[in-house]
């Protein structure tokens, strides 16, 4: 009976949202229209560690329109971090003016509130501040000895790593070094707080409504049911509106101050230091495998960075656990707190960086293997997850490797690095493997049926969000399947902590979870309306017949669901294939990306339209890592040079060339009903490597530290060739 399947799960239609957001009818967080609404912004520390000594707020206050000014004078007292060191985590507090200590440049001291924003923006200037300014600790190379352990799961062991390495007819040493990197989606953080006795409601641009309701309740001490967060629309998120940053606190302490709802706008600059980063990275790896290429050995040693109160790292070396057939194998990861701002997750956390060294690191010992880099992959390959001694659920590594040697051309590669050229052009061809955890977690939804006439409308609701990846589009789709009514009869609303809960958009678990939550939902409602008719479930009736016999011109049912005992026995990931053709020029060192090809094995594909939306953008922010992006700390002062999108680059349309897209047909019944993997972030992954090892195909020079910029190829020294 199923005929409706022209907007079903699998077709690439359009995003139902697109029209709302292209004519600017879609509300963003600071755009809600709110009565008698006034703005607040921060002031931010001008040194990087030290106490505050005097704050004078007078000039600032006598400002016409200044309504406060919020200082650890005059701050409500809040739950504070008990520990020297507290974990950053997605329910973190976020505590702020409560008390004089600075512990990173751009640290908000205070918070000035005000009838317009320009208001807010200019008595921000007028605040007057003295401090007793200490040396910070900026650079990792000079407080080694600050390293320490963060906690028992940073390091891993499996075998013996060094009976692995004498085993080794051939070894590789190298280290890889990654730059700090910015989010910076281009919706700025923003949030409108209004008070209403004792609840606090707020438009805010959070991936995760559940866990920010934890967050703020905690901070301000009063129930979770008491904070309602609302946001249908996010304006791309990349890990940095995961957590509850600051300003949120500061527009709730504030808008409960004076009484007045409170709008708050984190401004470009300050998303370079108030609402998080990715880590720089200092990755070393050790690898071993004998002559028939497989690896007796494998260890990943990794050490970044912290804040000086909060403990934030992302997991480089996970993926060296769990990708190759490695007998002997040690993961270790070492922390430095430095006076710089926490660390957070940005798009595949612990992934990206991470399989920039292991997979640069496995094209370096092929190439000592003179082993064809695919070829060693494959020698390598495993259904096991070694590093969780579990079973893959799917595990398409291979094909993904095949199926994109074939279509990128990799025959007509030449091994021999300078060999292939055009005029002054050196020709490279790079290749790497990507994986990436896919997470499925608990989810409710509610549906609620509306039958008029002949046709079932369904509304859809869930605390879901949509950082512009295509959640409303893909609920709807589900919604479709399930109920065999067209999507155009489908709404869906999302973005309200009211909603059943979800686990909001992070981590690649978005897809999976909502639209299991969803389809739970869906087959709920049939199932009930069939029971109150003694209906078989088996039997296949429409669901506006369904309703007509139970004389209903309406229902709602509620659907949660849960990972199986069988994902709990399985290590479920999604996999994928990078294959770059670069151009770099043998004077300059400038270098064209040319072609790319990524093979992914993600499950089913909801929507193909969407899907290549977020592999595409996977590979841009990918492609990114290598040929721009670097936050770069001043040496002495510890703020950030780079703290706008004029001198932090990302790529545009111009850097990136043709980017084929393939998706394994695949269902993965283990990872959840509907076979769905996660690909939010699989894209970014190994792409960075992918690039390195075509540069190297092309010039012979390894280049181990991101970006790679023209100027570090001419130091490389492009001209004497291949080692
Ligand atoms: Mo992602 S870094 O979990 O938004």
């Amino acid at each position: 009976m199923k005929t409706i399947k022209a907007s079903g799960v699998g077709n690439p239609i359009d995003r139902i949202e697109g029209h709302l957001k292209v004519t600017g009818k879609a509300k963003y967080a600071s755009e809600f229209p709110v009565e008698n609404m006034v703005y607040a912004q921060g002031v931010n520390s001008t040194i990087a560690k030290g106490k505050i000594t005097s704050i004078d707020t007078t000039a600032a206050e006598n400002l016409e329109g200044v309504l406060a000014v919020i200082t650890y004078k005059n701050a409500e007292k809040l739950k504070n971090y008990t520990k020297e060191m507290t974990d950053f985590s997605l329910t973190t507090i976020a505590p702020v003016f409560q008390d004089r200590q600075v512990y990173y440049y751009g640290q908000y001291i205070a918070c000035v509130v005000a009838e317009t924003f320009e208001q807010a923006q200019y008595a921000c200037r007028l605040v007057k501040v003295t401090y007793e300014e200490e040396t910070p600790d900026i650079h990792l190379d000079k407080n080694k000895s600050k390293a320490y352990k963060p906690g028992d799961s940073a390091d891993f062991t499996r075998g013996d790593m060094e009976a692995g390495m004498r085993e080794a007819h051939v070894t590789l040493e190298e280290t890889y070094t990654t730059p700090i990197e910015h989010q910076q989606p281009m919706e700025l953080h923003a949030a409108i707080v209004s008070w209403n006795n004792a609840e606090v409601k707020m438009y805010a641009n959070q991936q995760i409504l559940d866990q920010a309701t934890t967050s703020i309740s905690e901070t301000f001490n009063i129930p979770k049911e008491d904070v309602q967060i609302i946001t249908p629309y996010i304006g791309g998120g990349f890990g940095s509106k995961l957590n509850v940053f600051k300003h949120i606190t500061m527009a709730t302490m504030a808008s409960k101050m004076i009484g007045r709802p409170v709008q708050i706008t984190v401004t470009r600059q300050q998303m370079f230091t108030n609402t998080g980063m990715r880590q720089f990275d200092e990755q070393k790896m050790r690898l071993g495998a004998k002559k028939d290429g497989s690896l007796t050995a494998l260890a990943h040693h990794t050490t970044s960075h912290t804040a000086k109160n909060l403990q934030y790292f992302e997991a480089c070396g996970n993926v060296s656990k769990m990708l190759y057939k490695t007998p002997n194998n040690a993961v270790t990861h070492r922390l430095i707190p430095l006076n710089i701002q926490c660390p957070s997750s940005m798009r595949a956390p612990g992934e990206a960086t991470g399989s920039f060294a292991l997979e640069s690191a496995i094209d370096e010992l092929a190439w000592k293997l003179k082993m064809d880099p695919i070829d060693f992959r494959i020698k390598n390959d495993t259904q096991v997850d070694m590093g969780e001694d579990k079973p893959f659920s799917s595990r398409l590594l291979k094909e993904c490797l095949r199926i994109g040697a074939d279509k990128f051309g990799w025959e007509k590669r030449k091994m021999q690095p300078r060999t292939n050229k055009n005029g002054n052009w050196l020709i490279g061809y790079g290749v790497s493997a990507a994986s990436r955890r896919a997470p499925y977690m608990k989810t409710s939804a509610k549906v609620a049926l509306e039958l008029k006439q002949n046709a079932v409308n369904a509304n859809l609701k869930m605390d879901a969000t949509d950082i512009g990846t295509g959640t409303y589009t893909i609920v709807a789709q589900t919604v479709s399947e399930y109920l065999s009514i067209p999507v155009e009869n489908v709404i869906v609303e999302i973005g309200d902590s009211e909603f059943p809960v979800t686990p909001g958009s992070g981590g690649s678990w978005g897809a999976a979870s909502y639209c299991n939550g969803a389809r739970k939902a869906c087959e709920n409602a049939i199932a009930e309306l069939k029971k109150k008719q003694n209906i078989a479930e088996s039997e296949e009736i429409e669901i506006a017949e369904l309703l007509r016999q139970n004389n209903l011109s309406s229902f709602e049912a509620e659907g949660t669901v849960e990972p199986s005992e069988e994902y709990k026995k399985h290590s479920v990931f999604s996999f994928g294939a990078n294959f770059t053709e670069v151009w770099v020029d043998k004077d300059t060192g400038m270098y064209r990306i040319k072609r790319m090809v990524n093979v992914g094995s993600a499950g089913k594909i909801l929507n193909p339209k969407t899907a290549y939306g977020q592999i595409i953008g996977g590979l841009t922010m990918g492609a990114g890592m290598v040929i721009a992006e670097r936050t770069q700390v001043e040496p002495n002062y510890g703020n950030f040079i780079t703290r706008t999108l004029a001198d932090y680059h990302v790529p545009v349309n111009l850097d990136l060339a043709n980017i084929d897209v393939i998706f394994l047909p695949e269902e993965d019944k283990i990872a959840n009903e509907m076979g769905i993997k996660g690909i939010g972030e699989l894209g970014i992954i190994s792409v960075a490597a992918s690039i390195a090892n075509a540069i190297f195909n092309a010039t012979g020079k390894r280049m181990r530290d991101l970006p790679i910029t023209p100027e570090k190829l001419i130091e490389a020294g492009l001209e004497p060739g291949v080692a």
